[in-house]
């Protein structure tokens, strides 16, 4: 499929089948916004919980929900007010405005909206959003909504050692909203002003970060292949100097090929101890690790993995879309990884003479798996709708049976049909499915 197109039919499948919605549709949308709808909201909540069990999994990673809002000074220990900032320049003519790198660099005095060149000098742009706490407007209420998770853990190191007693090595993961005042949002969920980020934040010795960097590395790289991304779509990119985080003192992205090229999904961030340091500096208060074998104080550092899930689940349903052709016809299909399906098996009477018997089977394996129920149309409409969602099993009760209690188990990605006795087919769908 054309990359070009592949786009466009993404866009256009996630509204028509319930996956993601422009924000505020009603009123004309905003931009950089998007609402997950029944489907992507599954999509979603299975790459979080996939994401949350690998990680809180291991013994010594725990897990933490740290509020949105959080003390401005965090931000001012961070870095974030003075540096977190992209280079912008706005067109005199046309009014709008872009980041530096988003321009032609072939010709970089050009308006990429109007063409003309009329552009201003660059400026910093802060890309963190502003708010304000209590009922003054005025810069002693200024607070921030978080640029980044991983604060609210930095700023809780302290009171995670002493509640729950880990010992160096040892990670801290939290999943949550970010926001970000981007300039320019594009490319649908690619790049958007509030998104959700899962993070872990690797709590190591000085002097071990890059044994861990190799490690979280390989971990993370090996995670996409688990819920089901194409080897051939995923790289891993070390970033240069110049393009590292004010806070990175060696950084590696991990990128998934878009319709429009290898983006970054994931970062891995040596951290040193940047952001504790900074934090005892202004806060007055000492965030060390004493080791109980070497009796010896430390400022850990930090090995960071941070990914954006929003981003992830845009790449995931990329990575899904297929299309063959079956009896003449373009067959669409979502080939989610059993994990990460928002609907795992269907349910179809064939007729309306199966329909007491389909309704109770949907009853008992919705128990087990997210199922759904469906009535309405040809076997092939229904097929070709669940294929459409990515659904991997579609279940079809027919006059047989009744007779014997049998039925037929239909796989997504080979159309193979195995038909199979009601009494085994919990069973049969657990293996199959393998979550
Ligand atoms: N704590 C480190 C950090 O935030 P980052 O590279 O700025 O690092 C991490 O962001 C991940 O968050 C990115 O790899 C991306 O998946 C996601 N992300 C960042 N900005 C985003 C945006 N504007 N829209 C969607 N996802 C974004």
């Amino acid at each position: 499929m054309d990359e070009r197109k592949k786009l466009e039919k993404i866009v256009s499948l996630c509204k028509q089948r319930g996956f993601v919605f422009q924000s505020s549709e009603i009123y004309g949308g905003i931009n950089g916004c998007y609402d997950f709808g029944p489907l992507g909201v599954e999509v979603l909540n299975n790459i979080k919980n996939y994401w949350w069990k690998t990680m809180t999994g291991q013994e010594n990673i725990v897990g933490l929900d740290a509020s949105i809002i959080m003390s401005p000074k965090v931000w001012e220990a961070s870095g974030h007010v003075k540096s977190f900032s992209d280079p912008m320049v706005d067109c005199r003519s046309c009014k709008a405005r872009f980041r530096i790198d988003d321009l032609d660099q072939q010709n970089i005095e050009q308006c990429p909206k109007c063409g003309k060149q009329e552009l201003t000098t660059p400026k910093n742009f802060n890309l963190m959003f502003q708010t304000h706490i209590g009922p003054s407007v005025d810069s002693s209420s200024v607070a921030y909504l978080r640029p980044e998770t991983a604060q609210g853990i930095y700023v809780n190191f302290n009171n995670v050692v002493k509640s729950t007693r880990q010992k160096v090595p040892f990670g801290i993961a939290q999943i949550g909203k970010a926001f970000r005042n981007e300039i320019n949002t594009k490319n649908f969920l690619f790049r958007v002003r509030e998104f959700e980020q899962m993070e872990m934040q690797y709590f190591i010795p000085p002097g071990t970060d890059e044994k861990w960097f190799e490690y979280w590395r390989e971990q993370r790289i090996n995670w996409y292949k688990e819920i089901g991304i194409a080897d051939e779509n995923l790289q891993v990119v070390e970033t240069p100097a110049e393009d590292r985080a004010h806070y990175a003192k060696r950084a590696a992205d991990i990128e998934y090929k878009f319709p429009f090229g290898f983006q970054e999904i994931e970062g891995i961030h040596n951290r040193t101890d940047y952001d504790l340091t900074k934090h005892q500096k202004f806060s007055g208060k000492k965030c060390e690790y004493f080791d109980p074998m070497t009796q010896k104080r430390y400022v850990p550092y930090i090995l960071e993995t941070s990914v954006g899930a929003t981003r992830l689940a845009f790449a995931v349903i990329c990575d899904a879309l297929h299309e063959d052709e079956v009896k003449g016809e373009v067959r669409t299909i979502l080939r989610f990884h059993p994990k990460i399906a928002p609907i795992k098996v269907a349910i179809f009477p064939l007729t309306k003479g199966e329909k007491e018997k389909a309704r109770k089977i949907y009853e008992e394996l919705n128990k087990q798996f997210k199922c759904i129920y469906d009535v309405s149309g040809s076997i092939g409409k229904r097929y070709r709708r669940q294929d459409e969602i990515g659904t991997p099993y579609c279940v079809t009760v027919d006059g047989q049976s009744l007779e014997d209690g049998t039925v037929t188990v239909r796989d997504r990605d080979t159309m193979g049909q195995e038909r199979i006795a009601g009494k085994a087919l919990k069973q049969y769908l657990a293996e199959k499915l393998n979550l």
